[in-house]
This record gives structure tokens, C-alpha cells and sequence, in this order.
């Protein structure tokens, strides 16, 4: 979503909107049109149009040549997913978010819309409500855009006909009823022959409102910022000399003064403002939508990501939330697949771990999801590695709104909203299907279960055993020597005085997980159940091992989910099936041979190898002492102090 646009009114005369449509219901032209009738447009570039126009013997100027010949400027800077075009009249400044592609319907818009103040929904008359419609609808109410238009085109193509119009106005009215959106007009337009777009239409003198355009000028603005929460996103580090120290950004909502407390998020270290310059002045104060430099009083570490706010209100910092997200790409959402967040100047790696449900745009009913396909809008639950400052999108739709990221192809492929907390409420309202706790494989806590901060804390046990806490996880089929290295390696790291764990299948198997068997659903509870235990012990700042097959890679990913970034240390231990089946150290694979057992991994059923293994070790070519040699030495070079050894 935009978080920043350099030009600077005033908050009541400017008036920010965006354009949402099907395809062909005449966008283009709409744009064109509003920016020629009203004579925004550049002299030359209107010569230019009329003169192409005529050469393709249009009768009417081709206002669609105007947006469509921004739009190829636009598709040389391929890196933006939205441009803001401007224009004016005597009454008040406009600018129109609008996105490339015809096909992208939700992508035009949720990218660039959570700051609008205006949406205008196109409907073809002809047509009427289509199921794209409602879902923008739908989105408007989710952006909370304060007014929608409800455009209703090509009347010149129904004969200008009111009860055509109005049947469409009485489909609006009783779909928008069940959601929330404040202000709907209705105005019947032709956008290329210039019915009510500037001036009033002769062919309709049945309607009696405003003109798109004079509702345009005059819709009350309010501002859509929140002005009480500072929160202070940094987005560069000045260093400009010794003396100097500035963090800049936008503050993105709230306000602040010289002289006030603040924190920055996450280290928590204090410090009070020293200075704030502002359009390259000093300021006394700074709010909402000002891009400025603060300066601390104090000496601290703060980097890109981090967020300056006030010691007594902070936002929330968490690493897993609920959000309300329209999937943008052609590649469906997949659950435990890691996306990029960005979320204010932040970025992290997101994982979605459950969806709640798929809000159906037609009927507004909640549907269960395995996934989200291209357009389609759902709440889902996201964890990622590092915490994000948040606040719920209805507080705050700065530090409430992220879009998710392909790593691979650097594509936004999600827009999203963060939720509040969950209540009671929340969780009855959905369709859970056969189990209530278990949601595509994300267990919902009890919303009567609160956090409660370790008692001592991760840090503090780490510099008591003067190493950092790890999870090493290794993996692989029956037989691969798992087991071997890792006892081999516990066993070095323990007489060197680390403080170690070791959890492995076999021993969980026996206890916690005896009810556990070797489907691929007890599988991935049985990893579950392991990374969660991991992670207990990690956070009591011990060196975890574990050794599970955990052949599935999105089992093993939800266990990395779960840790901090550069703290979830995959070993994949393989061999040929060969050397697995000469070893067969507990008899499994001849048991299988004999048809005695069915479902072993690396014998008849699958282990999938994943990308994400941070070492894998061959035992046909590397004996037990040099793997855990490797191991160390990987950890190290990976930045991994063990200070003891
Ligand atoms: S996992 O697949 O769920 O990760 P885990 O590591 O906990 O497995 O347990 C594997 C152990 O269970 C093996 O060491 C072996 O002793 C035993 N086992 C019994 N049946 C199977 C099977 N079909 N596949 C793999 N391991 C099995």
C-alpha cells in the first residue's frame, strides 16, 4: 500500500480517490474524460489525442489514448504497482490512484487505496452488478474509504432508460446493507459521450443529482490519518558527519514534539527527541504525513525497520496476527509457503500458518479455504520471523496495512489488513468444518489464554552459558546416520560446557507423541508437537537437537516458522537407499521388504527435500566425526558464536 507521496497540500483540498471497474465498463475513458472536460489535460497532449483520434476516423476524441498513453510511461518503471496521476480544478486538487492492468482488478484496487478518501465503482448499465463489483464493494468497506460512487456507465447505450439505472441502484443498496459503507452516490454517466461526468446530461433530465465531477469537488474530506498514536517508522540513517545522527521517514500517524519521550521498537532502549527538521528547517513539532529527520538525545543502535513512538503507547509488536488479505497473483496463497512482508519500512519473511475462511463477494458468506486464488479475499492467520509494530487497520490503516511479496519473482502478490485481536465472537462466526481447534494445521489458541514473558529471559540465560541459543534440526530417512551425528554432536558440545537438549522420534514417540502414528496428518502433528516443544526449550536458551525424518518440507518450515531468523539450523542427513537399507539399523527396512510394514519414508513413501536446508551431509562420502566437524564449522561461518569452544 502507499506509504508516501511527496506532494504536499492541505487535507481539504485535496481529495484522493481511486477507479475500480471490470474490464471494458470504460475506466480509461472515465479518466479521459474527467481530465478533458474539465481542460486538465496539457494543450499539446490534447492535440496529440484528437490528431490520433482522427487518424483512426473516431468519431469521438479516444479519451482512452490519455490514460493508455500514461499507462505505457508507467510500464517502463516496472518495479511500481501504482502511479498517482494529478489534476485540478478552481475548487480542489485530485489525485487518482490507478494501477496498470486490465486484468488485476483487485490489484487496482487495494494497491494505493488505503489512503483514498473516494472510490468510484464503474458498472456497465447494460450489465449491471457484477460479481467484480461487489467484490470492490466489499473492499472498499475493507480499506474503510470513507465515500463510493457508484458510477453507472454507457447509459447512452440503454437509451438513457431510469428504471434501468434504478434497478441497478436497488441491487446496491440491498448488497451494500450487509457490510459497512458509510456514503454510496449513484449517478448515472456516459463516460464517452460526457453525460454527467462535468456537465449535466440533456439526455437524463429524470436525475436531479450532482455531476461526478462537482461530487468530486464536493465531498466533505476529512482526514483518514490517525492523529494520536505517534508511530515513526525509519526509513534511512543520516550520518552525514560525527556530530550528526538523523533518523529519516514520514511519520505515519500521530504527532511529536522536541523535547518528548520516546522508544524505539524493537531493541526498547529510551531516549528523548533532541531535534526535528522538517522540509529542511528545524520544527518544534511534527504530525501525520510529515517526512522529517528526528535526532535523539541519546546515542543508540537503530536501523531501517525500526519505529520511533512514545513510551506510553506502543504498538503492537507481534510475529503472528490475523489479517484480511485480497491474493493479487496468479499463483495461488499457499499456506506455509514464506512470502516477503513489507509492512511499513519493515521487511520480514511472512508465513501464512491457517485460513480462517473466504469471504464469497456475491453472497458475503464465509467459505473454507484451502488456499486463496487471484482475487480472492480471506482472513488469514500470518506468522512471521521477526516481530512487526502493529496495530489493528481500523486504528490505524498505516501501521495496519502490508502487502506480501514473491521472494522469487519480487512480485506483490497479497494487500492486507490486520485484524484486532480475536474474540470469542470471532471464533464461533466460522465455518470450522470437523475440528474446531485445528484450522489447515494452525491450532488457535483459547482467546482466554494470554502471553505471559518468560520469567528469565532468553538473553539473559544465553550470557550466563556464553552461547547463544539454536535449534538444529536434522532430518532425513531411516538410517541416513541422523541419530549417530546428532548424539555424536551433542556429546562434543556438552563436554566443550554448552548446555544441551536432545529430541528425537523414537523418544517422542514413546511419550508425548505415543498416540501418534505414520500418516502424513500424524506426521505433521508429530512435528508440530516436536517444533513446539524446540521451541520451548529454545527460548530457555539451550542448544536444541533434534533428529525427526520430518519428510514433509512444510512441516519442517512451520518448525522454522516458529523461531527467529538465523536461529532454525536445518541438517539433511542422506545417503543412497542402498546404505540405508545395509545399515537398517532398527530392522524397518526388511520389515518392509517382507511387506510387514507399509509407508516408509525413503522405502515406499515420499521425503521431500525441500530448498531450505542450511547443510546437507552425504554419509556415503562423509563418516559421523567429520560431519559434526562441518556442522560446527558451518555454524560458525554462518555467524553462530559458540564463545566456548
Ligand atoms: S516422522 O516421519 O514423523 O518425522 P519420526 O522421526 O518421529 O518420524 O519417527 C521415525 C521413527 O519411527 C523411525 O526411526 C522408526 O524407528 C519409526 N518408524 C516406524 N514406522 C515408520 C515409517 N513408516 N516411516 C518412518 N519411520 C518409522
Amino acid at each position: 500500500m502507499e506509504q508516501s507521496s511527496q506532494i504536499i497540500y492541505s487535507a481539504m483540498d485535496l481529495l484522493r480517490f481511486t477507479t475500480a471497474g471490470s474490464v471494458d465498463d470504460g475506466k480509461s475513458t472515465l479518466i479521459g474524460r474527467l481530465l478533458y472536460d474539465s481542460k486538465s489535460i496539457f494543450e499539446d497532449q490534447l492535440e496529440a489525442i484528437e490528431s490520433t483520434s482522427r487518424k483512426s476516423g473516431e468519431e469521438q476524441v479516444n479519451l482512452a489514448l490519455l490514460t493508455d498513453g500514461l499507462r505505457a510511461e508507467r510500464e517502463q518503471k516496472i518495479t511500481i504497482d501504482v502511479a498517482y496521476r494529478y489534476f485540478a480544478t478552481p475548487r480542489r486538487k485530485f489525485i487518482i490512484a490507478d494501477t496498470p492492468g486490465h486484468v488485476q482488478y483487485t490489484r487496482n484496487m487495494v494497491t494505493g487505496a488505503s489512503t483514498a478518501d473516494l472510490a468510484i465503482i464503474l458498472v456497465d448499465a447494460r450489465k449491471g452488478l457484477q460479481t467484480q463489483s461487489r467484490r470492490h464493494a466489499f473492499i472498499a468497506s475493507l480499506l474503510q474509504i470513507p465515500h463510493v460512487i457508484l458510477a453507472v456507465n454507457k447509459m447512452d447505450l440503454v437509451d438513457y432508460n431510469e428504471d434501468q439505472f434504478n434497478g441497478i441502484v436497488d441491487d446496491f443498496r440491498d448488497f451494500s446493507q450487509r457490510m459497512e459503507l458509510p456514503n454510496v452516490t449513484y449517478i448515472p454517466i456516459s463516460a464517452l459521450r460526457g453525460d454527467n461526468i462535468v456537465h449535466k446530461s440533456l439526455n437524463m433530465d429524470w436525475y436531479n443529482g450532482s455531476t461526478l465531477l462537482h461530487t468530486l469537488e464536493t465531498v466533505h474530506v476529512g482526514t483518514r490519518r490517525n492523529m494520536v498514536d505517534f508511530r515513526f517508522p525509519v526509513q534511512y540513517i543520516l550520518r552525514p558527519n560525527q556530530n550528526f545522527r538523523g533518523f529519516a521517514g514520514m511519520i505515519v500517524s500521530g504527532s511529536v514534539r522536541t523535547g518528548d519521550d520516546v522508544l524505539v521498537l524493537p531493541s526498547k532502549q529510551r531516549s528523548s527527541i533532541k531535534r526535528i527538521s522538517k522540509y529542511n528547517s528545524i520544527a518544534e513539532s511534527a504530525s501525520a504525513g510529515d517526512s522529517v529527520t528526528i535526532e535523539l538525545h541519546d546515542e543508540m543502535d537503530v536501523s531501517r525497520g525500526d519505529m520511533i513512538v512514545r513510551t506510553a503507547n506502543i504498538p503492537r509488536m507481534a510475529t503472528e496476527f490475523e489479517a484480511q488479505v485480497c491474493w493479487m497473483d496468479a499463483e495461488p496463497m499457499l499456506l506455509h509457503r514464506t512470502y516477503k512482508m513489507m509492512h511499513t519500512t519493515r521487511v520480514v519473511s511472512a508465513i501464512p500458518v491457517g485460513i480462517r475462511y473466504r469471504t464469497n463477494p456475491d453472497t458475503l458468506h464465509r467459505e473454507t479455504a484451502e488456499s486463496l486464488l487471484m482475487n480472492e479475499i480471506g482472513r488469514i492467520r500470518l506468522r512471521t520471523t521477526q516481530p512487526v509494530f502493529a496495530d489493528p487497520y481500523t486504528l490505524n490503516n498505516a501501521t495496519g496495512s502490508f502487502v506480501l511479496i514473491d521472494p522469487a519473482t519480487n512480485v506483490t502478490v497479497a494487500a492486507g489488513m490486520i485484524r484486532g485481536v480475536e474474540t470469542e465472537d470471532d471464533l464461533s462466526a466460522t465455518n470450522f468444518g470437523a475440528s474446531k481447534d485445528i484450522i489447515q494445521g494452525a491450532v488457535l489458541k483459547s482467546p482466554n489464554v494470554v502471553w505471559e514473558s518468560w520469567n528469565i529471559s532468553r538473553d539473559e540465560r544465553e550470557r550466563k552459558n556464553y552461547h547463544k541459543a539454536i535449534v538444529l534440526w536434522f532430518t532425513g530417512v531411516s538410517g541416513a546416520g541422523k541419530s549417530t551425528i546428532a548424539r555424536l554432536l551433542e556429546r562434543r558440545l556438552w563436554s566443550n560446557g554448552c548446555q544441551t537438549v536432545m529430541l528425537d522420534g523414537d523418544q517422542l514417540r514413546h511419550g508425548l507423541n505415543g498416540n501418534l502414528g505414520f500418516s502424513s496428518a500424524d506426521r505433521t502433528e508429530n512435528i508440530r508437537r516436536a517444533g513446539e516443544v524446540a521451541k520451548l526449550l529454545y527460548e530457555h536458551g539451550l542448544i536444541v537437537i533434534c533428529s525427526f525424518v520430518s519428510p514433509i518440507a512444510a512441516d519442517r518450515n512451520k518448525v522454522r516458522s516458529l523461531l527467529p531468523d538465523k536461529s532454525f539450523f536445518e541438517i539433511l542427513v542422506t545417503c543412497s537407499q542402498n546404505t540405508a537399507m545395509n545399515r537398517d539399523p532398527k530392522g524397518l527396512y526388511k520389515k518392509a521388504q517382507e511387506g510387514r510394514i507399509t509407508g516408509l519414508t525413503g522405502y515406499d513413501d515420499v521425503y521431500e527435500e525441500g530448498i531450505s536446508p542450511e547443510l546437507i551431509l552425504d554419509t556415503d562420502s562423509v563418516n559421523p566425526e567429520e560431519a559434526v566437524q562441518t556442522i560446527i564449522m558451518q555454524l560458525k561461518s554462518e555467524g553462530y558464536s559458540f564463545e566456548i569452544l
